[in-house]
Formats: C-alpha cells, sequence, structure tokens
C-alpha cells in the first residue's frame, strides 16, 4: 500500500522509520518532510496547511492511507478533508482534535467527567481575569486557550506577573487569537509523565511511558522549548499510576469525547503531573509527542500500519499492543540559540555513522538538503536515539552516539534522564 505522512520534523521521522518496517507498505511520500526523510520517503513541497493540494495529491497518486503527524492540520480539520474526498486518514476530526486545539474545551470536559486535573477558571475578557487575579493565590498559571507552539502557559509567581501575562496573552495577543480565551488555572507540583495512546472511538490502548525536558538548559534551567529530549519508560509511572489513571482518566477521556459526539480516533497523549494528591491531567494532545515519539515508537513492536487501521476501523480491540521490555533515550541537537534565534545552514557530520548500528537511531528534525550535503535547517536539528536494556545503559548510548554528530552551533542538555537516577 500506498502511504502519505503529514509533517517535517523528528517526530514524523520516527513516524516514518516504523511505517517503512511495515511490510504492507511498497511506497512512502511525505509532505514536506525533511533530509532524513527523504531517505525513506519520497518528500513532496506542500507544507502540512495546504489541504487542497494535500488532498489533490492524495487522490493522484492514490494513497491508500495518510498520517497526520501534526497539531495544526489536525486543528484545522485536514482528515475531514482528507475523509469527503473517500481517502482513508489515521488522526482525529475537526471536532475531535479540539480536545488539543481548545485547553478551555479540555478543561471544561474534564470538568464534567470528573477526570482528574488542576482546579481553573475560563475568561473571555482581560478585565474578568484581573479582577480574579487580585484574590488568587499564587504561583499561578495562565493559559491561551488555542495552539501556540508550547509557549501558551506563563507560570506567574505575584499578581504583577500575572497582570502582564493577561496583557500579553489576551491584550497584546502574542499568541494571536489562541488568546481570545484565557483558562486561569491552580498550579500543581511533581513529576510529569507522558503517555500516549490509539484510541479507535471507543477502545484505548495505551504506550509506554515517556518523560519530555522541554526547558532548554540543563537542571530545567531556561526557556520552555517544544522538548530537549526524552526517555521511555518513565520508572515513576508505577503499576498504582497506571491502575489510577486507567480507572479515572484513559477510558474516562474517550468515553466523554464520545458521549459528546466528538467519537476521537488516533493519537491522544495525556500529559500527566503525579501529585501529592494522585495523578492528574496536565494537557491532552491529539498526536504523537515530539520527542516522547522518538523514544516510544522505536520500542514498539506491532506493524504501525496494523495499528493505525484498527484505529480507523474501530477494531483495536483486536490488537495485542506490545514493546520491548527495554528502554529509549532521546537527546535532541539543538541550535545554539534554540528557542529565541539561532543560525542556519551549517553541515552536519557523521550521520552515516548511523547507518550499521542498530538500536541507534538519528531523527532528522531541522534538516535539509544542500549541494554542500545535509545542512541545520532549524532549531531543534536531530534527536539521536539510543536503545539499552535498562534507561542507563540507553543513556550511555545515546550521549555516546550524540558525539558522532558534528556541526557548528550544536548545542544539547547534558541531563537528559538524569531523573533515573534518583529511582
Ligand atoms: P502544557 O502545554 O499545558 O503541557 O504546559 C506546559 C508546561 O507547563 C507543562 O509541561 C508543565 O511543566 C507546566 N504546567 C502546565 N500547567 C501547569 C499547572 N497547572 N501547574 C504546574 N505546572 C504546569
Ligand atoms: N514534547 C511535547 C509535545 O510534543 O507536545
Amino acid at each position: 500500500m500506498k502511504v502519505l505522512i503529514v509533517g517535517s520534523g523528528g517526530r514524523e521521522h520516527a513516524i516514518a522509520v516504523n511505517v517503512a518496517k511495515s511490510s504492507r507498505v511498497s511506497k512512502i511520500y511525505c509532505a514536506p518532510g525533511n533530509a532524513g526523510i527523504a531517505q525513506l520517503a519520497e518528500c513532496v513541497p506542500i507544507t502540512a496547511m495546504e489541504f487542497e493540494k494535500i488532498v489533490a495529491f492524495a487522490k493522484e497518486k492514490e494513497i491508500d492511507l495518510t498520517i497526520v503527524g501534526m497539531d495544526d492540520p489536525l486543528v484545522g480539520g485536514l482528515v475531514d478533508e482528507l475523509e469527503k474526498a473517500g481517502l482513508r486518514a489515521f488522526g482525529p476530526r475537526k471536532n475531535a482534535a479540539i480536545l488539543e486545539g481548545s485547553k478551555a474545551f479540555s478543561k471544561d470536559l474534564m470538568k464534567k467527567y470528573h477526570i482528574p486535573t488542576a482546579a481553573y477558571e475560563n475568561f473571555q475578557s482581560a478585565e474578568e481575569a484581573l479582577t480574579y487575579l487580585e484574590t488568587a493565590n499564587y504561583p499561578i498559571v495562565l493559559k491561551a486557550d488555542g495552539l501556540a507552539l508550547g509557549k501558551g502557559v506563563l507560570i506567574c509567581n505575584t499578581l504583577e506577573e500575572a497582570r502582564e501575562g493577561v496583557r500579553e496573552i489576551m491584550t497584546d495577543k502574542k499568541f494571536g487569537s489562541a488568546g481570545n480565551t484565557l483558562v486561569v488555572e491552580e498550579f500543581m507540583t511533581g513529576r510529569e509523565v507522558s503517555v500516549l495512546s490509539y484510541v479507535d472511538g471507543k477502545t484505548i490502548k495505551t504506550m509506554t511511558s515517556a518523560q519530555d525536558h522541554k526547558r532548554a538548559k540543563d537542571g530545567d534551567q531556561g526557556l520552555n522549548t517544544g522538548g530537549m529530549g526524552t526517555f521511555s519508560p518513565s520508572p515513576f509511572y508505577t503499576a498504582e499510576v497506571d491502575d489510577f489513571c486507567n480507572k479515572y482518566v484513559y477510558q474516562a477521556t474517550v468515553d466523554a469525547m464520545a458521549s459528546e459526539g466528538r467519537a476521537f480516533k488516533g493519537i491522544i497523549f495525556f500529559g500527566l503531573m503525579l501529585t501529592a494528591d494522585g495523578p492528574k491531567v496536565l494537557e491532552y494532545n491529539a498526536r504523537f509527542g515530539d520527542p516522547e515519539a522518538q523514544v516510544v515508537l522505536p520500542r514498539m513492536k506491532n506493524d504501525i500500519i496494523d495499528v493505525m487501521e484498527a484505529c480507523i476501523d474501530g477494531t483495536l480491540d483486536q490488537i495485542d499492543l506490545q514493546f520491548e521490555d527495554n528502554a529509549a533515550v532521546c537527546v535532541v541537537l539543538a541550535s545554539d540559540g534554540y528557542p529565541v534565534s539561532y543560525e542556519k545552514g551549517y553541515v552536519i557530520n557523521g550521520l552515516d555513522t548511523f547507518q550499521d548500528k542498530e538500536g541507534y537511531y538519528v531523527f532528522h528534525a531541522g534538516t535539509k538538503q544542500t549541494e554542500k550535503g545535509i545542512v541545520t535547517n532549524g532549531g531543534r536539528v536531530l534527536g539521536v536515539t539510543a536503545k539499552g536494556a535498562t534507561l542507563k545503559e540507553a543513556r550511555e548510548n545515546a550521549y555516546k552516539a550524540t558525539e558522532w554528530i558534528t556541526f557548528e552551533n550544536k548545542y544539547m542538555r547534558h541531563d537528559i534522564g538524569k531523573a533515573i537516577d534518583e529511582v
């Protein structure tokens, strides 16, 4: 069968690697892809928000399955457009992708269906938000309702900071229309864990757990980024936490969406915080995490096409989802200066070293093929993933492999997976 992947990051590269492993797949296309994906797929110069072009391309090439990796096209309704044209697509429809697309929606859903999450209030007016903030407890969390590249969350320690935050989000519209509604949320403390799952509208199968490192610098300092590295599984995701979430979070979310007439098919990514009062949902995403996919997918044993088709067909209950009994760590190699400003266009050396190394992967995020060779073309450039029998071994392997790659301006965190030493 012919598969089209929509997206251009490390996550889409990780998806492409698993799709390429499927014996059922004869040809892979990617729109727009990157230099790494181009080694497995034919990349076409169509960007993820060019819906008409994507639909026309999928029809012309008689694509059997389109996998939408990114949040923007999912929230914008790309899956609906593909389905209207009679094409098969993996990912939630627009009315279900709202689970990620609107934080106000997801908070209201959790409240209505008693899914554990932080206390909150939604505001459409800056004035009302400011009045509320006068008497609130601090720290407090402000969230732009809509998609904001993972940057629409502000943790405010004082009323002054909160006033400034309301101004940025609601008045100055720093995140555009994403800030038309503001969610003001109780500040929680605890460890964060990501759990990704496949969903077919009614059945949910969770994948192995993972943990991201969102801040730019070692010791969780610096600005929030898309993610600087991940490990999987999380040793903090215990059987007890899993039991709790199976009872109160996972199926409850799928059932809530179905009850609302928004049956969810695709990936639900649960961002959990393990608080002293038990696990609570920080956020939902409607897609694989990036770079969570880069540690979870290499450990998945199933044929990804079988699982994705079962999600579309509503037969996920018949899939025995299995992961390897090992560990993986991903260290992101970024351009120095990310997430603020950075230079691009530097030649990347050492990519070939990964070719014959079992259990090692170099996922491309911001790269481009030029006459000079493959060059840096973004803030997050590569994700270096290694497996190991244990988390510690995987971490050693991953850091060893980061040395195989050189480029000017190369920047990475040196403490990805450090938390596992506390176990
Ligand atoms: P989100 O995009 O909702 O995952 O938020 C980004 C990050 O902000 C999370 O990964 C947390 O580290 C932090 N965060 C979000 N909500 C809260 C909260 N209610 N309490 C504490 N930290 C939070
Ligand atoms: N790594 C977090 C995300 O993909 O949203």
